[in-house]
């Protein structure tokens, strides 16, 4: 994050006449609802979602399948717009309608590890990895072979993902949510399909990554024992945070 930026997030309060610097949160979330509709049925995913994150916090999401956890993660990362509640994100309102602006913040700001690696299959690792940057306009081969050596693939870089392995392939989502350098990491669980010695592994590495580089990690997992390593753990049961 740029200095700049860090000072406008850094608000002036007064406590008995002294004046102190409060830092506010870097992602806050106000009474967020969500619902699908299933034919005539009406399923209420999240039903008034409140929590704030700071800057270089590691938090943890557990609950249930089916409990609305990958719905609250891409509401906090601006990819599905809630019925009603705001999210804000370094002081800026997400779904504020304008569209072009909040996609350039999610392409700058966030890096997303999506359920099941989501990786393009006609694509090599790099390729992959430089999607974010390409939709960004930036050149940044360097920095992909970068963030993909710094994953443990510096040698992988122009397999295909049927020719790696399922560890392999969620090192390369992490790669890609490194691109452009994000303030935060959303990661859905990111050891959901991998053994536990692979997993834990996975974990390790996206733990040391965001310590290493400053970054907020927002990870979802169903693992109790992995949700124990963060900073602070949140449980969605019922459309609430318990
Ligand atoms: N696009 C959608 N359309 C209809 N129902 C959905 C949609 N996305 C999620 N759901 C439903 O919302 C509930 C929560 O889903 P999800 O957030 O994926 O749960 P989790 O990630 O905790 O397993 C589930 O019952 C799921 O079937
Ligand atoms: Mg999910």
């Amino acid at each position: 994050m740029t200095e700049a930026l860090c000072i406008l997030l850094l608000q002036v309060g007064s406590i008995n006449g002294r004046y102190l610097l409060v830092q506010q949160p870097q992602l806050i979330a106000r009474d967020i609802y969500k619902s699908f509709r299933m034919g005539a049925r009406r399923i209420e995913v999240l039903r008034g979602i409140s929590m704030d994150v700071a800057h270089n916090e590691t938090v943890f999401l557990s609950g249930a399948s089916g409990a609305g956890k990958t719905t609250l993660l891409y509401t906090l990362a601006g990819l599905e717009r809630p019925e009603s509640g705001t999210v804000k994100f370094e002081g800026r309102q997400l779904y504020s309608g304008r569209s072009a602006a909040e996609a350039r913040l999610r392409n700058k700001k966030m890096g997303f590890v999506f359920q099941g690696y989501f990786l393009l299959a006609e694509l090599t690792a790099l390729e992959n990895v430089l999607l974010p940057a390409m939709i960004g306009h930036c050149t940044a081969r360097a920095g992909a072979e970068e963030s993909l050596a710094a994953v443990g693939l510096a040698d992988r870089i122009h397999h295909l993902p049927a020719e790696l392995s399922g560890g392999e392939q969620q090192r390369v989502a992490i790669a890609r949510a490194l691109t452009n350098d994000p303030d935060i990491i959303f990661a859905d669980e990111p050891t959901g399909n991998l053994d536990s010695k692979t997993g834990n592994t996975i974990m390790d590495l996206l733990l040391n990554l965001a310590r290493d580089r400053n970054k907020t990690l927002l990870v979802v997992t169903h693992d109790a024992r992995l949700a124990t390593r963060g900073d602070r753990q949140l449980h969605i049961k019922d459309g609430i945070l318990q």
